[in-house]
């Protein structure tokens, strides 16, 4: 890899700023000053420091974070603060939303900036199981909850779309709060099932996805590392 990527890939430096870096003398390349930004190194093996401290390439970053309402999934900067902002690792804006949560949705995000697991997660094909919990605006209970249940058994056609939602599960433990589990992740799916039963939702809580679940130990806003096992976990 170049130097001057390299630099700009191990710290908050962007390209033109690790040049000067270079050229104002920060940097040494396994001990000996270097001021060349198209010089390449061997990532793993060469030692690079700035101003004495020593850069390595971060791996691949697999993170879960309590999100709170307000907050967008996007990497634009727009009305509301924004999920990456909520990270305070470098480069955090490499980070992408592993299936999006609307504004006002709480609750589990993944985010990472291995593309191929995260399509691993969001593939409807891998039917990996994702659990919300709805406020709904109407009570449902008796017949009409059941006529729900079997419906969401079944699939729903959702309103402009060609096939029906792939079977998911619905369970009510109030009237008027029901947790679903669904293993697609199509545009304001939840909200726009619950609008195809006549109901509405209020507010909306991601639970869990696949093993991940979200537990008091996160706080809304708080964020961690995945372990191993749940990186592997899909
Ligand atoms: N379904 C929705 O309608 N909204 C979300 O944020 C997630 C799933």
């Amino acid at each position: 890899m170049r130097l001057d990527r390299f630099l700009s890939e191990t710290t908050p430096l962007t390209r033109s700023l690790a040049k000067r870096a270079l050229k104002n003398g920060e940097v040494t390349l396994n001990g000996e000053p270097i001021k060349q930004a198209a010089t390449h190194i061997d990532t793993q093996e060469d030692v690079v420091l700035l101003n004495g401290a020593r850069l390595a390439l971060v791996g691949l970053r697999y993170i879960m974070l309590n999100k709170p309402a307000d907050v967008e999934c996007t990497a634009r900067r727009g009305l509301y603060p924004r999920v990456i902002d909520l990270i305070d690792l470098p480069k955090a804006e490499r980070l992408q939303p592993v299936g999006r949560l609307d504004v006002d949705t709480t609750g589990l995000l993944l985010l990472t900036d291995d593309g191929q697991w995260s399509h691993r997660v969001t593939s409807p094909r891998h039917r990996c199981a994702k659990v919300y919990v709805a406020e709904l605006a109407e009570p449902m209970e008796g017949d009409m909850a059941e006529w729900a249940i079997n419906q969401v058994a079944e699939g729903i056609m959702l309103d402009g779309e060609e096939t029906p939602t792939q079977p998911a599960t619905l369970r009510f433990i109030s009237p008027r709060q029901a947790e679903l589990t669904i293993t697609e992740g199509r545009y304001h799916q939840v909200k726009r099932m619950f609008v195809a039963l006549g109901n509405h939702v209020d507010a909306l809580h991601r639970r869990s996805i696949g093993d991940i679940e979200l537990t008091d130990a996160l706080a809304p806003g708080e964020w961690r590392e995945l372990t191993p096992e749940e990186i592997a976990s899909f």
